[in-house]
Parts: structure tokens; sequence; C-alpha cells
């Protein structure tokens, strides 16, 4: 399946009446599948959470642990980039060269990879348990 049609669709679900900002986020896991989240937004405003947690969460829910291939996409001037703590959730299950495609819903595109989004990401070899 195509990701960047699997986050074009999810993001339409984004439950987002406070920020009125709808993420949409697709992964390909290790296992060829695909799996999905949105953004959804709470009254009480930090509990809210982002469309890539959403897609690890479904990920990881699915039996998956590998993340292959990941695209954001929001209707914004510029491709909108991961937040800082979704960064990190996503470099829990892909390797540095994984790519991130960043996408608008005006036809934007781009290409990253996780180590351009997180470089020094903390790891568990800094806790001496390579
Ligand atoms: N948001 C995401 O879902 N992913 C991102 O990469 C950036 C921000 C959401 C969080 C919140 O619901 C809204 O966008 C505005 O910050």
């Amino acid at each position: 399946m195509d990701l960047l049609k699997a986050a074009t669709e999810v993001r339409e679900h984004a439950w987002a009446p406070y920020s009125r900002f709808k993420v949409g986020a697709a992964i390909r896991a290790a296992s060829g599948r695909v799996y999905v989240g949105c953004n959804v937004e709470n009254v009480a405003y930090p509990e809210g959470t982002c469309a890539e947690a959403g897609a690890i969460a479904a990920m990881v829910a699915g039996g998956d642990t590998v993340i292959e291939e990941v695209c954001v996409i929001a209707d914004s001037p510029e491709p909108v980039p991961p937040c800082g703590g979704c960064r990190q959730k996503i470099a829990e299950f892909a390797a540095q060269g994984v790519r991130v495609t960043l996408a608008t819903t005006q036809g934007k595109r781009k290409v990253m990879t996780v180590a351009d989004l997180l470089p020094g990401v903390f790891s568990a070899a800094h806790m001496g348990r390579a």
C-alpha cells in the first residue's frame, strides 16, 4: 500500500478541534504491513497525542517492531517535521537510515532520514546496554 495515500486517508480521522491542525502518519513495518495514526487531541491539552505516536502504537499492537519507512502529512505551508518526542519514538524502532517523507496536502514533499531528524539520539548504548 502507498504510504502517502494511507497517511492522507487517516488524516481525515484526526481529532483536532483545538489546534484545527490535522496530521496523518503511516508506517511500513518490516513485515510489509502498513500502520496508520492521526493526532488525537484532548480538552486537557497535554493529553493529546501525535499522529506518529498513534501509528507507532498501532504497529506495536499489531506485532511489528521494526520501522522500514515513515510518511507524515499535514495541511501546512511547508512539510511538517515530527515533534521532538515523536523523533525519539520513531528512533526506538527505526534504523538511522530509514526514510521519513514529510508531505503537505498541497503536494510539497521533503524526504529526510531518522538520523537527519534526531542527530545524537539517546540510545541504550548511553546506558552501557548496547
Ligand atoms: N502534531 C502531530 O500529530 N504530528 C506532528 O508531527 C506535529 C504536530 C499534532 C499535535 C497537535 O494535535 C497538532 O498537531 C498541533 O500541534
